[in-house]
């Protein structure tokens, strides 16, 4: 179907289900489905800066992408009318009102990064289109937190488009100026590194999140026995320390990599993860011992 038709399709759709509750775009008068359209036209733009993007798809979603949220919407409507993939791409882009506030962004992500990268796309894009001028009802702390939480959002889908991610990392830099928002450098703390020379793999804090990031490029070079879908997979995001190093360990073979950094503050958590490593005979001779015992106990 060309795009024009599933894009009208859509928008018809969702336009009429956002205008039963007479929904606005939060702190103006203009209806919901200005929001829509902003959003895919993020989309429409992206689609033609990026390779192999199903624009049709991601078209479809964008417009459709808060009627689960917001709206009456069910999912078998939605499955009825717009088929299994884009349903899938807006519930994952839907919070779970059953999980804890704090928890929502972090699970949607997660199940986001589950899915195609168009849907990491599309909810770039929303938040592109978000970082407007916020209600006049929000108070500081309440800009600042919208505006962390798109630091999250840009640090978790970032690789999903290159386009968007520009898109969206001026957007926080602009809204951080017009709105006094310190950018802090605390904002991303390097926790762990290793690998170096050009490939590596950092663990890292944004906020209260953990996760981590390779350089894939060069990374190869270090294990060479890492296949592509390894090379290409990425981090889920974890709310606690310990949650991303399991992670992490269960992906990369850490401790026979090159130690580039470690934290001072979470030295004595990675020592831990360290010797329980070197205490399983499997691990034997698989270590980068010498370089990992400097960087941790300062031996050399
Ligand atoms: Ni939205």
């Amino acid at each position: 179907m060309p795009i024009q038709t599933l894009y009208q399709e859509a928008i018809r759709f969702a336009a009429t289900k956002h205008l039963v509750q007479d929904q606005k775009i939060p702190g103006t008068n203009l209806p919901y489905v200005v929001h829509l359209s902003n959003v895919a036209m993020e989309i429409l733009l992206a689609g033609e800066h990026s390779e192999k993007f199903d624009l049709g798809f991601a078209v479809q979603v964008a417009l459709l992408h808060d009627t689960l949220e917001d709206t009456d919407t069910t999912p078998e409507e939605l499955l009825e009318r717009f088929g299994d993939g884009v349903t899938e791409a807006v519930s994952a882009l839907s919070k779970n009102a059953k999980l804890p506030k704090t928890e929502q962004m972090v699970d949607s992500l997660a199940r986001i990064r589950k899915l195609r990268p168009e849907v990491w796309a599309v909810k770039m894009a929303d938040r592109i289109t978000n970082l407007q001028p916020p209600p006049s009802h929000w108070n500081q702390e309440k800009i600042n937190s919208y505006h962390e939480e798109a630091i999250l959002i840009h640090a978790a889908l970032r690789q999903g488009n290159d386009y968007l991610a520009y898109r969206l990392e001026g957007k926080i830099l602009e809204y951080a100026k017009m709105y006094d928002i310190p950018m802090r450098k605390e904002d991303r703390t390097l926790l762990l590194e290793v690998g170096g020379e050009g490939g590596s793999i950092q663990l890292v804090k944004i906020k209260d999140y953990f996760l981590f990031s390779t350089d894939e490029t060069t990374l190869r070079e270090f294990v060479p026995e890492l296949k592509e879908e390894e090379l290409t997979s990425k981090s889920d995001v974890f709310t606690s320390f310990d949650q991303a190093m399991v992670s992490l360990l269960d992906k990369y073979p850490v401790f026979e990599l090159y130690p580039v950094a470690v934290h001072p503050d979470f030295r004595k958590q990675v020592i831990s993860y360290y010797r329980a490593f070197v205490s399983n005979p499997w691990h034997k001779g698989k270590r980068s011992s010498e370089e990992w015992e400097e960087v941790l106990f300062g031996k050399g």
